[in-house]
């Protein structure tokens, strides 16, 4: 349906001058069952303010002004859900008066079911690098299928279509309605395609390189929530773990570890780690095996050290639910430098209020929201159990279709697509080392269907101390999207990323493509990336 439209719209482009009739001309029309309920020529000016999913995204990015753009919104396969509520594909798509050619598509977050202005942030979200849209692209995004309150509204999970297009559909759909609406107002159609998310977002760009991977050329997925259904259940087990013991001290799990402890952790970590790379400056890159016992109190509570069944939590939540070998069945927590951050606390305790209550809508959004989601409302009581396995068969049928931890990528690495993973070490809900590990087996893979090495196409890069999406103690400013644009351009891969960040100023790192590291040098000034060279890890 699309596509015979998109064909019919390769007419030649609109003069500037022109460029606001044809976009007005676009209200109203009817597309197969895409519908514009609005398209207006917007002037060039400065943009609106970011609109960030979680709290502790880090820095808004540079706000540069947005060009002069065409603004349009539509309505694709409006209906009536199981549940009597309407429903429909809302999306917003700008495409600026001087297009530079490149689409691309702006990942969601949470639940998705709001439509977030389409500007193509840069992530991580400390980039002060512009957004996509002042760089030339046309830029979608939209509420994959649903309309709801917030991004952690899970309403529509009690509609199989609403589901299905949450998990996986809207991408296709959106693409092409984009696409053709694009062909309508410029007669051209992009000579590039991208896709760039966070979290859910990130979860997105996977599934479009994945299940669509002739329409895109290039995919950022940034802490990804790839394994969604293992990540609920690992979330909600050391969510569990910390509200039982802080319902034996009788407290809430917000206020089971007091900000002392907090720092304790945090000083720990760094003096057991931060010098695995040669350079002490609270970044730890390479992993760190934490031994807690070091600061667990021997006998009476007391200052500097942590109470025995507060170290025991910490333990049991950050191994994660261990099968009778003792191996992780849905992933594990790393000990990185923003643990026990307020960040951190936000997704996986909550956040004691000063009215003696808890800041918990991110903690219920992966512990309610989820299990509404994937359908199995015993997520919702205690999982402190190991044996997860009757929970992984109850998210089984949900999980097919919106897990996004395939690792078949022939067709889009056949076609030239080149993909960018970034992650934070310290990403309190999508655990670093599962994106590794996940990593690692597409790599071999891959590597085995195509006898190419992945890396040609898939690079991933961990970015120590960054927690969800951005913030922490990181360095989270550095810009993926020019580094991708390059790559699918024909220029090299990026095998690092110079980082900068507010958290540690006047430093910079390289962030190496993994499994490489970055290593001091041990001469030039520690604060400089050049005294820093990227090394695989040595074989253990
Ligand atoms: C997110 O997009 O940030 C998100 C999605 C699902 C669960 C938790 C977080």
């Amino acid at each position: 349906m699309f596509v015979a439209a998109l064909l019919a719209s390769a007419v030649a482009a609109p003069a500037p001058a022109a460029f606001g009739q044809a976009c007005a001309a676009l209200q109203g029309r009817a597309f197969g069952d895409l519908v514009v309920t609005g398209a207006s020529e917007v002037v060039a000016g400065p943009a609106p303010a970011p609109v960030l999913m979680s709290p502790n995204g880090g820095a808004p990015a540079v706000r540069p002004p947005l060009p002069a753009h065409c603004l349009v919104t539509a309505d694709i396969a409006r209906r009536t859900g199981a549940d009597g509520q309407p429903y429909a594909i809302k999306i917003e798509l700008r495409v600026p008066a001087d297009w530079n050619g490149r689409f691309l598509y702006q990942g969601g977050g949470g639940m998705n079911g709001v439509v977030m202005t389409a500007l193509g942030e840069p992530t991580p979200s400390g980039s002060r690098e512009p957004p996509a849209l002042a760089r030339g692209f046309a830029v979608v995004s939209t509420d994959s299928g649903h309309q709801a309150a917030n991004p952690a509204d899970s309403r529509f999970a009690k509609d199989q279509q609403a589901k299905l297009d949450y998990g996986y559909a809207a991408i296709g759909k959106v693409t092409a309605g984009s696409k053709l609406l694009i062909g309508e107002l410029t007669g051209r159609a992009p000579a590039k395609s991208y896709f760039m998310g966070c979290s859910n977002g990130g979860r997105e760009a996977l599934i479009a390189a994945q299940r669509y991977p002739t329409e895109f050329d290039g995919v950022i997925a940034a802490n990804p929530a790839f394994e969604l259904s293992r990540a609920a259940i690992l979330s909600t087990y050391s969510a569990n773990i910390f509200a039982a013991a802080a319902a034996h001290r009788q407290t809430d799990a917000s206020r089971l570890l007091t900000p002392a402890d907090g720092a304790l952790l945090q000083k720990a970590i760094l003096a057991q780690c931060d010098d695995l790379d040669g350079a002490k400056d609270g970044m730890i890159f390479g992993a760190c095996r934490f031994d807690i016992r070091k600061i667990t109190c021997k006998g009476k509570e007391s200052e500097g050290c942590l109470a025995p069944d507060k170290a025991e939590a910490v333990e049991k939540a950050f191994r994660g639910p261990r099968d009778r070998d003792g191996k992780a069945v849905v992933g594990s927590w790393p000990y990185d430098a923003s643990q026990f951050s307020q960040g951190w606390r936000i997704w996986q305790t909550g956040m004691p209020t000063p009215n003696g209550g808890a800041f918990t809508l991110l903690r219920d959004l992966v512990t309610n929201s989820l299990s509404d989601y994937f359908a199995f409302p015993t997520l919702k009581r205690p999982v402190a159990t190991d044996d997860v396995a009757p929970l992984l068969k109850a998210v089984a049928a949900t999980a097919a279709y919106t897990d996004a931890d395939a690792t078949d990528f022939r067709t889009f690495e056949a076609r030239g697509g080149k993909l960018i993973l970034v992650t934070g070490g310290s990403d309190p809900i999508f655990s670093a080392p599962q994106l590794e590990a996940w990593y690692g087996k597409m790599s071999s893979d891959m590597q085995g269907a195509t006898g190419r090495p992945a890396a040609d196409f898939a690079r991933l890069f961990v970015v120590p101390g960054m927690e969800h999406c951005g913030g922490g103690a990181g360095l989270d400013d550095f810009d993926p999207l020019s580094s991708l644009v390059a790559w699918t351009d024909g220029k090299p891969a990026p095998d690092l990323f110079v980082a900068k960040g507010q958290a540690f100023p006047g430093v910079t790192r390289p962030i190496c493509a993994w499994p490489a590291a970055a290593r001091y040098d041990g001469k030039g000034p520690v604060q400089d990336a050049g005294s820093f060279q990227c090394k695989a890890p040595k074989a253990e």
